[in-house]
């Protein structure tokens, strides 16, 4: 099987593996003083739906996946909605050998830390211990000082990103954007909630392409970093 191989349209053309578009990105060095530097990752449809049938697996193809999973191979911790860990049924967050010794190699824990967020607890990860919490500048802080976490991928879902990013605690959005339509219906897009203090502007990092798929990278102004 060939690996993916993906054009780079911004900044630069060029054509790279997953691998290589999300390695060396040293995601911890830019975390500010007081909480770990927080990116977060998510799949949209063309008209900007998370899900279908609620779940957000038939939006991704193989480089969104891939993508996804090379991203867990750069952070120290990983933050799930409890939503979404329930409406997913997530496991062990890094589960190929190559990728666990990837991290070793770029002198992090073979695992990520599994974090939750959850009000309830009412969420549990299969095969790996998890950390449910509450995210505000309070655990985040907490986290920095006494886990030495420097690095957080937040994989949403939808409800978790909006009190995130109302609370100023998301650097950076990879989004990839999946050439399908979803339509009407009830599901969320990907942030939800009751509205942020004011909309936030982008600046866009990077581009990738693969089969129509975009792979977008923006830094978040204002987001207290
Ligand atoms: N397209 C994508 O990339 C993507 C990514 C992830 C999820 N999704 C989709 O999104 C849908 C789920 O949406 P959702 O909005 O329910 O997901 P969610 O944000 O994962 O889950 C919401 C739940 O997370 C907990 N939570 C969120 N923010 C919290 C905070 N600041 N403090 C404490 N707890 C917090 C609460 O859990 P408790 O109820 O336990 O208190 C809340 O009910 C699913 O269909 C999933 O497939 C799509």
């Amino acid at each position: 099987m060939f690996p993916v191989q993906l054009k780079r349209i911004h900044p630069e053309p060029g054509s790279l593996t997953p691998v290589e578009a999300m390695s060396g990105l040293k995601l911890g060095d830019l975390a500010p003083p007081e909480r770990p530097y927080v990116v977060a990752n998510m799949v949209a449809t063309v008209d900007g739906r998370a899900a279908i049938d609620g779940k957000a697996g038939p939006i991704g193809d193989e480089a969104d996946r891939e993508l996804f999973q090379e991203l867990r191979t750069q952070v120290d911790a990983v933050l799930v909605g409890a939503g979404t860990v329930r409406a997913e049924n997530y496991g062990r967050l890094v589960k190929d050998p190559e990728r666990r010794a990837r991290r070793e190699r770029a002198g992090l824990a073979p695992d990520p830390l599994a974090l939750i967020a959850s009000h309830t607890g009412r969420a549990e990860i299969r095969d790996q211990e998890s950390i449910v919490l509450e995210p505000n500048p309070d655990t985040l802080r907490e986290l920095r000082e006494q886990r030495g976490i420097r690095s957080i991928l937040c994989e949403g879902g939808p409800t978790l990103n909006g009190s995130m990013l109302e609370a100023g605690l998301v650097d950076e959005l990879f989004l990839s954007l999946a050439p399908k339509l979803a339509g009407g219906g009830v599901e969320p897009g990907i942030v939800r909630g009751p509205g942020l203090p004011k909309a936030l502007d982008l600046a866009l990092v990077s581009v990738y392409e693969h089969e129509s798929c975009l792979f977008l990278r923006y830094r978040i102004s204002g987001s207290g970093s």
